[in-house]
């Protein structure tokens, strides 16, 4: 095999179709990023659609792959399935989808207020729902494909302080493995990652005390990259996980054994 076939033969997203939530930074752009230079055709999406605008334009000069932005509040069922709509329409289907958008509320029990819980639920769980509804109909009709859903460690483990985001993110592996039950009849594998603590915005906005108490609970000594959780995300999306479903894969160095 010469080396630009083998170059191609490891593009393992080839003619696929992906749609990434929450795309505009941090693991979202990064695995954006990596399935497009996988050769999936991409849509990045968010609720920013300018910013999207340019980074579609990087993403698809960078990787040569279709990018495309898209519009798409995941907590809104009328702008899920309006750009749900638009992918059915400009690809007849759908092979990929990373359920990433997520925001993070820390506080005390006796101090979370309701508005705070209903928008952590919102995004982190309701968020996942509605994508997966729409998305499964547009899998099916193209003979399966495969959804990756990013839990947290905190969803697993739990954490003090951090009772609702945990709760949305246990949910979040409780809609995979329901899911991937449901759908597998489908040839739609459902799985998520879990990860630990990855360098993105999110976990800047910590206190610099607990981020660097996390960074000392990491075995291997280093908080994750976007990158790394984007690696495991490729590797649940494409054939190379075809027999893989129901699955949580921990992303988190080893904070977790
Ligand atoms: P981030 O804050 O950089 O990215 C989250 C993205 O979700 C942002 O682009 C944001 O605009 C988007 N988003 C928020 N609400 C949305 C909505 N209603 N509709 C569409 N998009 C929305 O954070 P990061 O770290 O990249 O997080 C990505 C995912 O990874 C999240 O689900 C997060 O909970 C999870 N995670 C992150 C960890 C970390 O240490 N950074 C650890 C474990 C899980």
């Amino acid at each position: 095999m010469s080396g630009s076939e083998s170059a191609a033969s490891n593009r393992w997203l080839q003619g696929k179709v992906a749609l990434v939530t929450g795309a505009a930074r941090g693991i979202g752009l990064a695995s954006a990023r990596l399935l497009a230079g996988h050769g999936a055709t991409v849509y990045l999406s968010g609720r920013r659609l300018e910013l999207l605008e340019a980074l579609a334009q990087e993403v698809s000069e960078q990787s040569g792959a279709v990018v495309r932005s898209l519009l798409l509040d995941v907590t809104d069922p009328a702008s899920v399935s309006k750009a749900f709509g638009s992918i059915h329409r400009e690809n007849k289907g759908l092979d990929v989808l990373v359920n990433n958008a997520g925001v993070l509320k820390d506080a005390l029990i006796g101090m979370v207020g309701a508005e705070d819980m209903a928008t952590v639920f919102g995004v982190n769980t309701f968020g996942v729902l509605h994508c997966c509804q729409y998305a499964s109909r547009l899998m099916a009709r193209r003979g399966g494909g495969s959804i990756v859903n990013v839990s947290s460690i905190i969803g697993v483990t739990g954490n003090a302080g951090q009772a609702v985001y945990a709760a949305s993110k246990s949910a979040v592996i409780g809609i995979t493995k329901s899911l991937a039950k449901e759908l597998a009849p489908q040839n739609i594998r459902v799985n998520a990652v879990a990860p630990g603590f990855i360098d993105t915005d999110m976990a800047r906005s910590l206190s610099p005390e607990k981020f660097q108490e996390r960074v000392d609970s990491i075995k291997m000594k280093r908080i994750g990259t976007a990158e790394d959780v984007a690696g495991v995300i490729l590797f649940l999306a494409s054939p190379l996980a075809e027999y893989v479903t129901g699955q949580t894969i921990g992303v988190d160095g080893g904070m977790l054994i």
